[in-house]
C-alpha cells in the first residue's frame, strides 16, 4: 500500500476508536462511525477478489471506508460514487481523499441516499453497472436502499451491508433486511462475524 493511503488510514482508524471509547468528547453528528479495520480489510479484498472497476457506496462518513475501497479499485483504473448527506462530513472526506491521492477515483453526490439511489436508478447507463455496493447509512431504510441498488448490480456483484450485528440497538432492523434478502432466489447471502456484521450478498441472476 502507497505510503500516503496507509498514513491517512491510519490517522483516521487512531480518530475512529477514540471517538468509540469516548476518551474524545464528539457531538453526536460529527462522528465517524466508521467500519473496523478487518471490515476496510474484506471490503478491499473483495474488490481485489472481484477485479471490481464500478463501486457505489451509500452513507460516506469521512471516507474511512471509501479510502479502503479506492486503494484496491484504483488499480483497476476504477471509480467510486459515493453517497453522504452531511457537509462537514463531505469536507473532511474531501481533505482526506486529497491527502490520500486518491481524490480523482471518488465522485461524491451530495443529499439524501433515497433521492440520489432514485435518480441513479432511472438513468439506463446504471442498469447492471456496479459489480460492489456498500450499503452504510441510516439502517431504517436499508431494504428500501437495497431494492432501488439490486437493479444496478452486475450479474456477479457483491454488495455488503455493515452492522448486521452491532451496535445492537439495530439488530431488530438488520434481521428483518437479512431475512428479506434470504427470501430472493436472484442472490445468495450470507451474515459474516467480521467487523460490526457483514452481510456479503452475491447477485446470481
Ligand atoms: C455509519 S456512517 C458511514 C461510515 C463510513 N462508511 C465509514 O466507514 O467511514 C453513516 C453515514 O451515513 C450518513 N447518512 C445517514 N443517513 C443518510 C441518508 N439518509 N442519506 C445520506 N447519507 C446518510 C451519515 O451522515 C453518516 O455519515
Amino acid at each position: 500500500m502507497i505510503d500516503s493511503i496507509s498514513k491517512v488510514l491510519n490517522e483516521l482508524q487512531a480518530q475512529s476508536t477514540l471517538e468509540k471509547s469516548r476518551k474524545i468528547n464528539v457531538p453526536p453528528e460529527d462522528r465517524m462511525l466508521a467500519i473496523t479495520k478487518e471490515t476496510g480489510e474484506l471490503l478491499n479484498m473483495i474488490l481485489r477478489l472481484k477485479n471490481a472497476k464500478n463501486m457505489l457506496e451509500v452513507g460516506m462518513s469521512t471516507g474511512y471506508s471509501t479510502i479502503w475501497c479506492a486503494e484496491a479499485i484504483s488499480e483497476q483504473s476504477g471509480k467510486i460514487i459515493t453517497i453522504e448527506q452531511n457537509p462537514s462530513k463531505i469536507k473532511r472526506a474531501k481533505e482526506n481523499f486529497q491527502k490520500a491521492g486518491i481524490k480523482d477515483t471518488i465522485t461524491i453526490k451530495k443529499g439524501l441516499a433515497i433521492q440520489i439511489l432514485t435518480e441513479l436508478n432511472l438513468q439506463e447507463r446504471y442498469k447492471n453497472f456496479f459489480d460492489f455496493v456498500l450499503i452504510d447509512a441510516d439502517k431504517e431504510n436499508v431494504i428500501e436502499y437495497f431494492d432501488l441498488i439490486f437493479p444496478m448490480v452486475s450479474v456477479g456483484g457483491v454488495i455488503v451491508t455493515d452492522n448486521m450485528l452491532y451496535p445492537k440497538k439495530f439488530r431488530e432492523d438488520m434481521k428483518k433486511f437479512s431475512d428479506y434478502l434470504k427470501e430472493n432466489p436472484k442472490l445468495r447471502t450470507i451474515t459474516s462475524p467480521i467487523g460490526n456484521g457483514e452481510e456479503i450478498t452475491i447477485k446470481l441472476r
